[in-house]
């Protein structure tokens, strides 16, 4: 089984690969769910949500002494699995059947953080059987599927049914479990994160709560199909503009990854664009820009050959004056380059003042809160005043041309209800909102997004959404203008 050789899971699939990725995403989240539960349970969390079975955010917090920031994670992850009642809120935590029945099976979490911690360190005797690729990302989510299949009697998928690793199901099962494991490192240190053991900026400053290299061509490898096309579109309005003086001279993308995104975009350009007649005579530049530098090392390789110049260049998304004197100084001006960024945004480093726990009785029943880097604690409102600031510094740059941006949401608008969503949204949810908490990025729900753009008072020229949860927007694309 080879990790990097994904295919998009939701290309044409048979009746019978729709049941393998259902099973495979039930395994997932029951990993996922399963080390915040094991995390809560040795804090004595559970003992005190099982004891009172309705009790407020504070009582809870008070009488465990845990990293309280941190644990509204987890509660907002409970939450999102439907554990609590539809009217519980911050101030009446109350337990559903389900989130009752789901705690008391103590043998289907206890262990999980060490099966991780295991599965990091790369000692489990995972059985040959199974023709996995280890090479390949070090095959830890098939390392770890395999063990804790054999592990836990009670966590055989649904009907019992075993699923084997076969080359038949090898497409389907990596782009499942890919995120996830980019994040195996976070999910380790729930527990110790929870116990106040690791401060979270020990944990998130160089990369140390994700594979980046992972992450990179994850990311990278959901450019494609639908979302490319829906890309391509915006890009070719503007290079199929008949005069093609007028047209961008440069391309960059800000948090560029491993390039890849940035040579698709500059080769759809050449080949299926007028402009790509004219590339001799108005040639187009790219400009590669990450805060990483294993990103940039990789973005170096991939556009190493290209046919068009290239410049490679260090710079943060959080500073646009400071990345544009660079640039500048290399001789390129804002006024002839469009810019493009996917998945960076809520990537970005969002620190603000946050609010304090006690705040939380006044944010009603949102449960969509996150941490900062420093584990400030940020709702709804201070993640839409840091994004709207964030938006605001974008604007003496992006004119004429405009600004491409994808960017991933939460999927907990408005109308979200936990008891409403099915298994799979359940599963998809989890790893999306999971993950990125646990790292300290931020989604918002599209709304919200948009309202920060009112805001900013960027123009949403298009918006076209490319992956939804339950009618629920989680990856969309804007194009934006002044
Ligand atoms: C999820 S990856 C997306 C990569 C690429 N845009 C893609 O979609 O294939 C996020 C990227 O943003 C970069 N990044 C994170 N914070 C950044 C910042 N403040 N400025 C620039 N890049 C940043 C990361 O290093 C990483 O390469």
């Amino acid at each position: 089984m080879t990790l990097n050789t994904r295919k998009s899971a939701s290309a044409d699939l048979s009746l019978q690969n729709q049941q393998t990725i259902d099973k495979y995403l039930s395994l997932k989240h029951r990993l996922e769910l399963g080390a915040v539960l094991d995390a809560l349970d040795r804090a004595g969390i559970t003992q005190t949500l099982l004891s009172s079975k309705s009790l407020g955010f504070d009582r809870l917090a008070n009488d465990t002494k845990v990293n309280v920031e941190f644990l509204t994670l987890l509660i907002k992850c409970l939450w999102i699995n439907g554990f609590f009642t539809p009217e519980s809120h911050w101030q009446r935590l109350t337990l559903s059947p389900l989130g009752l029945k789901k705690l008391l099976q103590r043998s289907q979490y206890t262990g999980m953080l060490s099966g991780i911690e295991a599965a990091l360190c790369g000692d489990g005797d995972y059985t040959s059987s199974q023709s996995v690729n280890l090479d390949s990302v070090q095959g830890l989510p098939s390392w770890l599927f395999s063990k804790i299949y054999e592990k836990y009697e009670g966590s055989k998928i649904d009907d019992g049914q075993q699923v084997e690793a076969s080359e038949e199901c090898d497409n389907l099962f990596a782009p499942l479990f890919s995120h996830t494991a980019t994040y195996f490192k976070s999910y380790q240190c729930i527990y110790d994160r929870l116990s106040n053991h690791i401060k979270p900026e020990d944990h998130l400053f160089g990369d140390d709560h994700l594979d980046r290299l992972q992450d990179i061509n994850t990311s990278a490898d959901v450019f494609d199909g639908v979302i490319a096309q829906a890309f391509f579109k915006q890009i070719k309005e503007r290079f199929d503009y008949p005069f093609v003086w007028r047209q961008p001279s440069v391309l960059v993308d800000i948090g560029c990854g491993n390039g890849s995104m940035l040579k698709k975009t500059y080769e759809f350009i050449r080949d299926h664009t007028s402009r790509g007649s004219y590339l001799a005579v108005y040639p187009l530049t790219l400009i590669a820009v990450d805060i990483s530098e294993s990103a940039l090392s990789v973005a170096s390789n991939t556009l190493e050959a290209i046919d068009t110049p290239t410049h490679v260049v260090q710079g943060s998304i959080d500073h646009p004056k400071l990345l544009w004197k660079h640039l500048q100084g290399l001789g390129f001006s804002p006024k002839s380059a469009l810019h493009m960024s996917k998945s960076v945004i809520h990537d970005r480093d969002n620190t603000c003042e946050g609010i304090s726990v006690a705040d939380l009785n006044n944010v009603n029943n949102s449960f969509s809160v996150s941490l900062d880097r420093y584990g400030h604690l940020q709702s709804v409102a201070t993640l839409r005043h840091s994004l709207f600031e964030h938006l605001v510094s974008w604007r003496p740059f992006i004119a004429p041309f405009g600004y491409l941006v994808i960017e991933a949401h939460n999927g907990l608008g408005g109308g979200f209800k936990p008891s409403d969503i099915s298994a799979k949204a359940q599963s998809l949810l989890t790893t999306l909102n999971l993950s990125h908490d646990l790292s300290s990025q931020f989604l918002v729900s599209q709304q919200t997004f948009l309202e920060a753009l009112k805001l900013a008072n960027l123009q949403v020229m298009q918006l076209i959404n490319l992956q939804k949860v339950n009618s629920e927007p989680t990856l969309a694309l804007y194009d934006l203008a002044v």
